[in-house]
């Protein structure tokens, strides 16, 4: 199934609404992460992704510029309905691409422990074995150094 996905910044606000439906619905009312935490001021910072699938807003992530080399990758979501379709994998493979083309050569994240796996499955690591709590969810640093090719 193919995802159709675009990137976009805060200040393309009607499609950052559409992305933040996304969050809202995955992190705030599926995950009970504080509002205030969901929305930590750093939007206006980040690249957003937003994939469609028939028409509509389906999958979201944002990255943030860390240093020249590295872009942290967060909110990654898809809506509850469209999960395990390989959606979640294509909006991290668009990421990958727009890194690529900015010569950005890591992505860094912290994943949910339930998200590991999915992670792993893209060729990320963990960095550690221990867990540290984000809204009360543990979490593990996780990073995948893109290849030259990407580059
Ligand atoms: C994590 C999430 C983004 C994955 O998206 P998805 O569209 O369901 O995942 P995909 O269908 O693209 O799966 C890609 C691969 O990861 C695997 N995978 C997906 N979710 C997984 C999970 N929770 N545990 C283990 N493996 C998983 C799939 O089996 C698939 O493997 P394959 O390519 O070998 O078949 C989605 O479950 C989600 O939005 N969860 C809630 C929000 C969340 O926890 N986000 C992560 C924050 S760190």
């Amino acid at each position: 199934m193919a995802l159709s996905v675009f990137t976009f910044l805060f200040k393309d606000f009607e499609f950052f609404k559409l992305a933040y439906d996304i969050r809202n619905e995955v992190f705030i009312k599926e995950q009970k992460v504080p509002v205030e935490e969901e929305l930590d001021g750093l939007d206006p910072a980040c690249i957003h992704f937003l994939g469609l699938y028939e028409n509509t807003p389906v999958a979201t992530a944002r990255v943030r510029y860390i240093d020249k080399d590295t872009w942290k990758v967060e909110r990654v979501a898809v809506i509850k309905e469209q999960r395990s379709k390989g959606f979640g994998k294509e909006i991290m493979e668009n990421i990958e691409n727009e890194a690529g083309k900015k010569k950005v050569s890591k992505l860094i994240l912290n994943s949910q422990k339930n998200a590991i796996d999915f992670y792993k499955s893209l060729g990320f690591e963990s960095l550690s074995d221990e867990f540290f709590y984000e809204a009360g969810i543990p979490h593990v640093q996780m990073e995948k150094i893109l290849k030259e090719s990407q580059n």
